[in-house]
């Protein structure tokens, strides 16, 4: 999947990335092919009742969160997620928006279903580092800017 690889790339070895979107819409299918082009061989799998999932790449560990569940915000903070400024991992969470505020520099990926039942995926960097790097990325791939 292309965007996984664009992705993966840009992540490198210390990048948050949250995605949003309905059930179904392609969150956990994104993750694996993030996943895969990091590197890890495991078997990635939806963390939506583990809440957390890790995985080891040769040159990250993979932290994927889904907070599908969570209700108690405290939740969050038993999870022990990796520190913004902690390198040689990487942050993927569904259903994270509440991370936000705990992760300046991430990128963002909203997924919607079209009326046509296409898949609509908008990304966002925030934080300038990323945002240079995902422009780079964009470009190489011929794709269209906002
Ligand atoms: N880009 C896509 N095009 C077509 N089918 C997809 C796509 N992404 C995911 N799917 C399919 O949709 C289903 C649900 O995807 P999943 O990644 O589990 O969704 P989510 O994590 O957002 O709930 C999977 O069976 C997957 O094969
Ligand atoms: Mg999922």
């Amino acid at each position: 999947m292309a965007l996984g690889s664009l992705l993966a790339q840009v992540l490198g070895r210390g990048g948050v990335l949250l995605l949003e979107g309905p059930l179904g819409i392609g969150k956990t299918s994104l993750t694996k092919a993030i996943c895969a082009d990091l590197g890890v061989t495991d078997e990635v799998t939806s963390p939506t009742f583990d809440l957390l999932h890790l995985y080891d790449a040769p040159h990250v560990t993979v932290y994927h969160v889904d907070g599908y569940r969570i209700e108690d915000p405290h939740e969050w903070e038993i999870l022990d997620l990796p520190a913004p400024e902690q390198t040689g991992v990487v942050l993927i969470g569904e259903w994270s928006r509440a991370l936000q505020p705990l992760y300046p520099e991430r990128i963002d990926v909203q997924m919607a279903f079209c009326p046509s039942g296409e898949r609509l995926v908008d990304v966002t960097a925030a934080g300038e580092r990323l945002s240079r790097r995902i422009h780079e990325e964009w470009e190489r791939m011929g794709w269209a800017l906002k």
